[in-house]
Order: C-alpha cells, then sequence, then structure tokens
C-alpha cells in the first residue's frame, strides 16, 4: 500500500488493523473507503468491491471480510486448473523416472551434489508443466493463432508423425536441412494458416517440450526419412 495513497484516504485513520491486515496479507494495495456504518472494501485487482455491513474489528472479523473477498474473486476468476484438465482429456508420455538418482552413491555420480526427493519432484512437476502446457496450445487453434480454427491433433493426433526424433533433417517443402521448430512453423503458416512463431515464444517452448516428450524412448535418428 502507497503511504501517499493511505493519507489520501479520509477513512484510513480509522480502518481497523484487522482490516488492513487482511488486505496486507494479500500481498497488494487495497483501498477503504464507504461511510462511517457499513465499509466498502476493495481488492487490489480494482474491480473486486465487498460492502461490509460493520466495520470489523478483531483478527477475525478481518479473516472473514478477507475471506469473502477472495471468495466473490474467485467466483469471477475461477481457478481452473488448465493442467489438470489437459491432463484429463489428453494422453501425455509419462516422464523419465528419476528415483534412481537418490540411489546410494549419488554423490561418486553426481560430485559435490546431493538431490532430495523435494529435488526430484521439482523437476517433475516444472517438466510436466512445460509439456502439458505444449499440449493445450497443440489442441488449440486460438491459442495456435490459427484464422480457420484448426489445430495441430487433427492432423496429428497425440502428436502422432511429428517425428521430432529425425531433426535436422532435410524438409523438401521448406528445401534445406531445418530443425523441430521450423516444420512447427511451417505447419503452423500453411494447414494452420497462422503467422509463424518466433523462435523464443514461449509457445514455441511449449510445442517443442510436447512434441519431444510425446516421443520420450524413441532413439534419435536424425536425417531420417
Ligand atoms: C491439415 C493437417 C495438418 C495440420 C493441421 C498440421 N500438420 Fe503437421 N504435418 C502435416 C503433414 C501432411 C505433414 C507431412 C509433411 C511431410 O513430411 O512431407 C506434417 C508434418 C509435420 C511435422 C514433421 C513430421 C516429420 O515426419 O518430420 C511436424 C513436426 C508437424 N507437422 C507439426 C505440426 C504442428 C506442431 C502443427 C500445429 C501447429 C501441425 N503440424 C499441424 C499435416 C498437418
Amino acid at each position: 500500500m502507497k503511504p501517499t495513497a493511505m493519507r489520501r484516504n479520509r477513512f484510513f485513520p480509522v480502518i481497523s488493523g484487522a482490516v488492513l491486515g487482511a488486505v496486507l496479507v494479500l500481498g497488494c494495495a487495497g483501498k477503504t473507503e464507504g461511510e462511517p456504518r457499513e465499509v466498502s472494501v476493495e481488492l487490489c485487482d480494482g474491480e473486486t468491491t465487498l460492502a461490509l455491513a460493520k466495520r470489523p474489528e478483531t483478527r477475525a472479523e478481518g479473516q472473514v471480510a478477507a475471506d469473502a473477498m477472495m471468495a466473490s474473486w474467485r467466483k469471477k476468476n475461477p481457478a481452473g486448473d488448465w493442467e489438470q484438465d489437459v491432463r484429463s482429456r489428453h494422453w501425455l508420455a509419462p516422464m523419465h523416472d528419476n528415483s534412481d538418482v537418490l540411489a546410494a552413491g549419488q554423490r561418486d555420480e553426481h560430485p559435490g551434489r546431493f538431490f532430495s526427493e523435494r529435488d526430484l519432484l521439482v523437476w517433475k512437476r516444472e517438466t510436466e508443466t512445460l509439456v502439458a502446457a505444449g499440449a493445450r496450445i497443440f489442441h488449440s487453434g486460438d491459442e495456435l493463432g490459427s484464422t480457420i480454427a484448426v489445430s495441430c491433433d487433427m492432423c496429428h493426433p497425440d502428436a502422432a508423425n511429428t517425428h521430432p526424433e529425425t531433426y535436422p533433417k532435410y524438409q523438401t517443402q521448406i528445401g534445406k536441412s531445418v530443425l523441430l521448430r521450423d516444420m512447427i512453423n511451417w505447419c503452423l503458416q500453411h494447414p494452420v494458416r497462422a503467422e509463424p512463431l518466433a523462435e523464443n515464444d514461449p509457445r514455441m517452448r511449449a510445442l517443442e517440450a510436447y512434441l519431444y516428450a510425446q516421443r520420450s524412448g524413441t532413439p534419435l535418428a536424425y536425417g531420417k526419412h
């Protein structure tokens, strides 16, 4: 909360510490205004407002107010676990099981490093999230920017026939040896009718991640037709 904003608010001196605490717990600026009896509290999104019949005075009452504010914000912004949604709708190849990394003697193989269960969990969650984002984009004409509502899965179900393990390879339609991302862009521009993605575009990175992940276990065979 900016001190200047607080000073400008004529009700600030009488706001209970409890409400202030609740708003601060939300980690961003909130502002409080209203008639002396009814208090109107605004969440940090600048849109969600809640009218409190009574000014909270204890921490517990402040928590009730904060919970009500968050509940009304969540109603407008359903948490929508997109990753869960992607997983329930699409087949994703399982990630490599790294549990052997925790075996005794890991220090010999990885000098100076001791990996923990937590490390493995972070690797798995982060990697699977990137792959799931790729699956989401692959299946969404909108996210791909298709001007004809076409998505990759319509021709490559579960990423079939994308053969990421064969890159780099000569592609006749492009007329040179290319990387996987070049072929992704070729399909984006032609069958999908979208703008090509910049090499570092998060969507390109996620698509690459998904295509490679789906072929887990397939030996690399660059140049293969
Ligand atoms: C209308 C059908 C269609 C759509 C939609 C489509 N593709 Fe393709 N794609 C093809 C065909 C056909 C080929 C084979 C071209 C060739 O290798 O001669 C191909 C080839 C590829 C290849 C290279 C395969 C290989 O064997 O080297 C990749 C990678 C690929 N597509 C990815 C994508 C991605 C990513 C999308 C979505 C952005 C997409 N495709 C959308 C039809 C489609």
